[in-house]
């Protein structure tokens, strides 16, 4: 089984950052486990848990349709060579200026014309850190610049073992939640913070975060949040003024701080197996 250490194609709010962690969790795993990566992302944590453990039954909730975007590789490396091509040596990380930007543009529209475009990945590659266009008449408005990958992407293997699904996180939870020796992964959009590289921009505020941490009592669980939303502190808030479970309060609390220019927050992992 080939390794990947990040989620093949760009995806906001990635675990790989906790890849080592989750592969040391994975071996308290009961045998046979039926793991649920119910806010499946980019699918990193699935693959990372089956490569540990290719006993458990292993099921990622591809609610942004990652996978097509999978399927779509050929044409996204297709489309990035082009660029590359026109790009030529312009400096790396530099805003991309007219004639250029036009005539990237234009190349981008054509290719719209016959093949889809994987306008998440293109937009990582030709915008500014961290900003994605789901369409050309997104990118169209945005500022370009030259962030390109110098080598084509691979995604052979990544999903093997792995069970394809696509729910709603309620009604999967739902299905699940009687399952012998069911494990939840549980990575819901962050309160208040950026959800532009989603397939749907929904809102995600303390009644959804708190609906989530509900679903986890009771349950064997990972659940991933950062100090920067408050999550943590309305749960305390909440136990302390009300009969209620705070499901966290008997789990193992893993944190990794990320520190950088503009970012300095700690993310955090729950585990409770
Ligand atoms: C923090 S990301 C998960 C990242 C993932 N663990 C990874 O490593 O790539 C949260 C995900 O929840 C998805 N999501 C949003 N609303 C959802 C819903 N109602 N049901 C299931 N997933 C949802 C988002 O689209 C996003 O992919």
């Amino acid at each position: 089984m080939v390794k990947y250490n990040q989620a093949p194609l760009p995806f906001q709010g990635q675990k790989r950052r906790w890849i080592k962690q989750l592969q040391q969790v994975a071996k308290n795993l009961k045998t046979g486990a039926v793991v649920i990566d119910v806010f499946g992302g980019s699918g990193i944590v699935s693959h990372t848990i089956k490569q540990a453990r290719p006993d458990c039954r292993v099921i990622w909730n591809d609610y942004d349709r990652y996978r097509d975007r999978l399927e779509n590789i050929d044409n996204t490396n297709a489309i990035l060579e082009g660029l590359r091509r026109i790009i030529g040596d312009y400096p790396d990380g530099e805003r991309i200026v007219e004639p250029l930007r036009s005539k990237i543009l234009g190349m981008l529209q054509d290719w719209s014309k016959s093949v889809p475009v994987d306008w998440l990945t293109i937009s990582n590659s030709i915008c500014f850190t961290m900003k994605y266009a789901h369409s050309y008449e997104e990118l169209e408005k945005m500022t370009l610049y030259n962030n390109i990958t110098k080598k084509n992407y691979v995604v052979n293997g990544y999903l093997e073992g792995v069970e394809v699904v696509r729910m709603d996180w309620k009604e999967i939870v739902e299905q699940y939640r009687d399952v012998e020796d069911v494990v939840l992964i549980m990575d819901p959009p962050y309160m208040l913070t950026d959800v532009s590289g989603y397939s749907k921009e929904t809102y995600w505020g303390i009644p959804e975060c708190l609906d989530v941490a509900a679903s986890c009592c009771d349950k064997n669980f990972i659940y991933f949040t950062s100090d920067r939303s408050g999550i943590e502190k309305v749960l305390d808030w909440v136990s302390c003024h009300g009969d209620i479970n705070n499901p966290f309060m008997q789990a193992d609390r893993y944190v990794i701080q990320v520190r950088g220019k503009a970012v300095n927050y700690n993310d955090v992992m729950y585990v409770n197996i």
